[in-house]
């Protein structure tokens, strides 16, 4: 596991935006991993950046996304859908057929997920943020790490984090679809990306604590490749 500490925000973001580049120019049908929430925003301009100087081609690009809400539709503002369209999908030139993004509609709808990830080989690099509570994707805290794409009650520490993205605290999900702990794990490269003071305990946790399924994020010291990239803030209490 590496572990890279940047003096700014947007130095940790556009750290993670060569790591893609790379992968891209170096296997121009990559399949990615992408993330939401306010962390990877930068990272997103940067690849949106590149793209528009004629540096990166997303043309033969399979994407997955982490998770979504359950019970709001797929143009509702908050949505995760709408978010990645908003902030990545409609700036470059990534066909419309090879996004994908968890929908919880339909008995099967986990299954099928991990279905489309296994058919498209696998994930080459995924992309994460980490919650307060050391989450990755919608991996809350449990007794157990969970396995592949599965439904999620969100905690009351999750469900206030991202109630800034919604009108009131109580219009905010209360379930999600999210890829699994075991789903995250078979990526064959991860990059987390912390930034802000309201992260350092968790990385704190995630890095020098047990790997513990209380902390999500810890079991990523057993990934054979997995880089986290901190800035300043994030990586205050190591
Ligand atoms: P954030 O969310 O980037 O909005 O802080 C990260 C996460 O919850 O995984």
């Amino acid at each position: 596991m590496l572990v890279h500490v940047y003096p700014a925000e947007e130095l940790t973001c556009r750290a993670a935006a060569f790591l893609f580049a790379a992968q891209l120019t170096q296997k121009p049908d990559s399949v990615f991993g992408f993330a939401t929430g306010s962390t990877p925003i930068p990272c997103y301009k940067d690849l949106i950046s590149f793209y528009e100087q004629g540096l990166l081609d997303f043309s033969q690009v399979i994407s997955f996304n982490l998770d979504e809400y359950c019970g709001i539709a797929q143009d509702h503002p908050s949505s995760y859908h709408r978010f990645m369209h908003e902030n990545l999908f409609s700036h470059i030139n990534i066909p419309k057929e090879n996004i994908h993004i968890p929908n919880s509609m339909g008995v099967d709808a986990c299954e099928r997920y991990d279905k489309a990830i296994e058919q498209a080989g696998g994930i080459d690099l995924q992309l994460l943020g980490i919650g307060k509570n050391g989450h990755i994707g919608f991996n809350e805290p449990d007794d157990a790490f969970s396995c592949g794409t599965h439904i999620v009650k969100l905690t009351e520490s999750t469900i206030a984090a991202n109630a800034r993205f919604f009108k009131d605290e109580k219009d905010v999900p209360r379930t999600a679809i999210s890829m699994g702990i075991s789903s995250i794990m078979a990526c064959h490269s991860i990059v987390l990306i912390a930034t802000g003071e309201s992260k350092a305990k968790a990385v704190y946790d995630t890095l020098n604590g047990p790997i513990n399924p209380h902390v999500p994020a810890s079991i990523l010291r057993l990934h054979p490749n997995a880089t986290f990239l901190l800035d300043q803030d994030a990586a205050s209490m190591l």
